[in-house]
């Protein structure tokens, strides 16, 4: 079988992530150490998504680095160009156009009703409209390339369910168009909270660790992670079983060890403190092979151009014939008026 006819007969997936510059902790374990194994399996298109970020009004300054540096990131990881297509959302101006077109078939009770759109919505007295039609954008990215999945976390179970009842309205309203996008969420990985408990890991609240850090970095971010609360003193057994910090070891200490750190800090016979050493460690070891290739990519910034130009460039093949069938259906072709 030929590489083409392969191609065809593969799922395609999309997913997308905000550039908040260099990935951290929580975007590799919720996100990133998925998608670089479901690239032999899926004909995958992967999206740094600029538009959705001005919603939350960062500085413009900045957003430039940190859509390079997600790049960055992305790459270092192993996602790649020649297995996925790799691209930046405001390149393929066919995502913006076609959640116009979204408008259409989108009632606002339910993007109301979306629980991120009320989290978010409580810290502005005058809400963007951005905000509220977030999910709308989300939809026209996963639909312009009609992927049949989404791999996401359940926080974005909602946002998915939208998106096939866009898909479901459009084709009942214009016929028969797009997939009923199925959600990928991955095997439950267990709670990781923030490295300072709060529920979510995020960089804007410094509670996470950049996964390109030096180890020095790694270990001054560990060292101040939450533990068991009720361990208080060095003496005090702990119980892994509520400790954030014994859940990562899940991901980065191979078992044996690991059997050893739960044994000795029910015991107590582990400190907090040698425990986040060698998790840190381990950290920061894991991740070696992603410093060294982004240490590549810095160097080179012109290949890190060259990738997400030609991401786009793929991509908007895509998009362009999906636009078209849209543009028709929808009677956006007035040059047919004209026998
Ligand atoms: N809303 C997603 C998040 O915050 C990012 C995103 C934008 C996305 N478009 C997408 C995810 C399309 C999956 C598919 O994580």
């Amino acid at each position: 079988m030929t590489e083409i006819q392969q191609n065809t007969l593969k799922k395609r997936i999309f997913s997308g992530m905000q550039p908040s510059g260099e990935a951290h902790l929580g975007n590799y374990l919720g996100a990133l150490r998925r998608w670089v194994g479901m690239q032999d399996e899926y004909d995958c298109v992967w999206c740094i998504v600029d538009d959705h970020a001005i919603t939350s009004g960062g500085d413009p300054a900045e957003m430039p680095s940190s859509v390079f540096d997600l790049a960055v990131s992305f790459l270092a990881v192993g996602l790649d160009p020649e297995r996925s297509t790799i691209f930046v959302q405001s390149d393929v101006h066919e995502h913006t156009e076609l959640a116009w077109l979204f408008n259409a078939v989108t009632p606002v009770g339910d993007l109301e009703r979306m629980t991120q759109y009320k989290d978010k919505a409580q810290h502005f007295e005058s809400i963007p409209a951005g905000i509220l039609n977030y999910p709308i954008l989300q939809a026209a990215d996963i639909l312009l390339y009609k992927a049949n999945a989404v791999p996401v976390g359940e926080d974005q179970r909602q946002h998915l369910e939208l998106t096939r009842e866009v898909a479901r309205k459009f084709n009942a309203r214009y016929g028969e168009t797009f997939p009923i996008t199925e959600p990928l969420i991955g095997e439950d990985v267990g709670r990781i909270l923030g490295l300072d408990g709060n529920a979510k890991m995020s960089k804007s609240l410094g509670n996470t660790v950049g996964i390109l850090a030096d180890p020095d970095d790694v270990w001054d971010k560990v060292r101040t992670a939450v533990t068991d609360p009720q361990r208080v003193r060095r003496d005090d057994p702990g119980r892994p079983e509520v400790c954030n910090v014994f859940a990562l070891h899940r991901f980065f200490t191979e078992e044996n060890a690991r059997e050893e750190i739960e044994a000795g800090c029910r015991s107590a016979d582990l400190g907090c403190v040698d425990c986040k050493r060698i998790l840190s460690g381990n950290i920061a070891t894991s991740f070696a092979p992603y410093r060294e290739r982004a240490t590549h990519y810095r160097e080179h910034p012109s290949e890190v151009r060259d990738v997400l130009d030609q991401g786009a460039e793929k991509a908007q093949k895509i998009a362009s014939e999906t636009m078209q069938e849209v543009r028709r259906k929808m009677g956006l072709n007035w040059r047919n008026a004209i026998p």
